[in-house]
C-alpha cells in the first residue's frame, strides 16, 4: 500500500491503475479509523479493482469552537489499518496542499442542510460538499463510499452528485455499532468511562422509538418526546431528535412509510450524532 501527499502523485497512481482498467473506490475519512470506516474499506475492497482512502482533517467544514485542534490524528496507525483491509492509496493531503489560496469557490446544497446538523452548524455542510467536490475531481473514483452514521451528510452528497452530475457512483453503508449498540465513531474516543456509559442513551432512545413504531405508535411528536425523556435520563444535552422524510429530510408529522429518525445529544463536551431508518412499514 502507497501513502501519498500530493495531489500530482494521487493523479499519477490512479492513473496507473486506471491503465490496468481498475475499477476504483474510493473512501474519503478524516482519520482516527475505526471498525466503521473498515466497513467501508471491506466494501470497496469487494466491489473495486483498488481503493484510495483519503485522510484530511478538512477546516472547512469546522466552526469557531469545534474540535478542530483537537481531532485525533493517527496517519500511522491508520495506515496500518487501511493495508490489512486491503486498500491500495492513502491520500493524506496537508491543509495547503488542498487550499493552497483562499478558497473562493464553494459548492452548497440547499434545504437539505437547513436542518438537523445543519441547523446548529452553520457552514459545516458547505465545508463537507466543497471539500468531497475536490476530492472526488482529485481521485477520478468509479465510486465513494459513506457511512450512514452521517445520514444527512449522506444525503446530500447524493443529491450534489445527482445535481452536478459529477461522474461517480454513492455507496451508503450501514452503521456499524459497538458490540452494547454505540455507534461507532471517532469522536468517542473523547468519551471518559462514565460518559461512555451515558453515551449508550442515543441507542437506547432510538430503539425504544422503533418498538414504539412496531406496536403501532406513528404519532412524530409523542415519538420524540419518548426519546428525550431517555437521554435526559442519562443527562444527554440534546441538539436535535428529530423525525424526517429519508429523502427531503423534511420534519414529519407522522411516520407512515419511510422515515429517518436522526438525534444528536451532547454527553459532556462530546457531540454524538445516531440514526435509523424505516424504509417500510409492516
Ligand atoms: O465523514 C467525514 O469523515 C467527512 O465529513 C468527509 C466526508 C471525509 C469530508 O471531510
Amino acid at each position: 500500500m502507497k501513502i501519498v501527499h500530493t495531489i500530482s502523485d494521487l493523479r499519477q497512481s490512479v492513473l496507473d491503475m486506471k491503465k490496468q482498467g481498475a475499477k476504483v473506490g474510493f473512501v474519503p475519512t478524516m482519520g482516527a479509523l475505526h471498525a466503521g470506516h473498515g466497513s467501508l474499506i471491506e466494501t470497496a475492497v469487494k466491489e473495486c479493482d483498488t481503493v484510495v482512502v483519503s485522510i484530511f482533517v478538512n477546516p472547512t467544514q469546522f466552526g469557531p469552537g469545534e474540535d478542530l485542534d483537537t481531532y485525533p490524528r493517527t496517519l500511522e496507525v491508520d495506515a496500518a489499518f487501511c493495508d490489512k483491509l486491503g486498500a491500495d492509496l492513502i491520500f493524506a493531503p496537508s491543509a495547503d496542499e488542498m487550499y493552497p489560496s483562499e478558497q473562493l469557490t464553494w459548492v452548497e446544497v440547499e434545504k437539505l442542510t437547513d436542518g438537523l446538523c445543519g441547523a446548529n452548524r452553520p457552514g459545516h455542510f458547505r465545508g463537507v460538499t466543497t471539500v468531497c467536490t475536490k476530492l472526488f475531481n482529485i481521485v477520478g473514483a468509479d465510486i465513494a463510499f459513506f457511512g450512514q452514521k452521517d445520514a444527512q451528510q449522506a444525503a446530500v452528497i447524493r443529491r450534489m452528485v445527482c445535481d452536478l452530475n459529477l461522474p461517480l457512483k454513492i455507496r451508503i453503508c450501514p452503521i456499524v455499532r459497538e458490540a452494547d449498540g454505540l455507534a461507532m465513531s471517532s469522536r468517542n474516543r473523547y468519551l471518559s468511562a462514565e460518559e461512555r456509559k451515558r453515551a449508550l442513551c442515543l441507542h437506547k432512545a432510538l430503539m425504544a422509538c422503533r418498538e414504539q413504531v412496531m406496536a403501532g405508535q406513528r404519532d412524530a411528536n409523542a415519538l420524540i418526546d419518548a426519546m428525550k425523556a431517555i437521554i435526559e435520563q442519562d443527562q444527554g444535552e440534546i441538539d436535535y431528535v428529530s423525525i424526517v422524510d429519508i429523502e427531503t429530510l423534511e420534519p414529519l408529522n407522522r411516520i407512515e412509510e419511510k422515515a429517518l429518525i436522526a438525534l444528536a445529544v451532547h454527553i459532556g463536551p462530546t457531540r454524538l450524532i445516531d440514526n435509523i431508518y424505516f424504509d417500510r412499514l409492516e
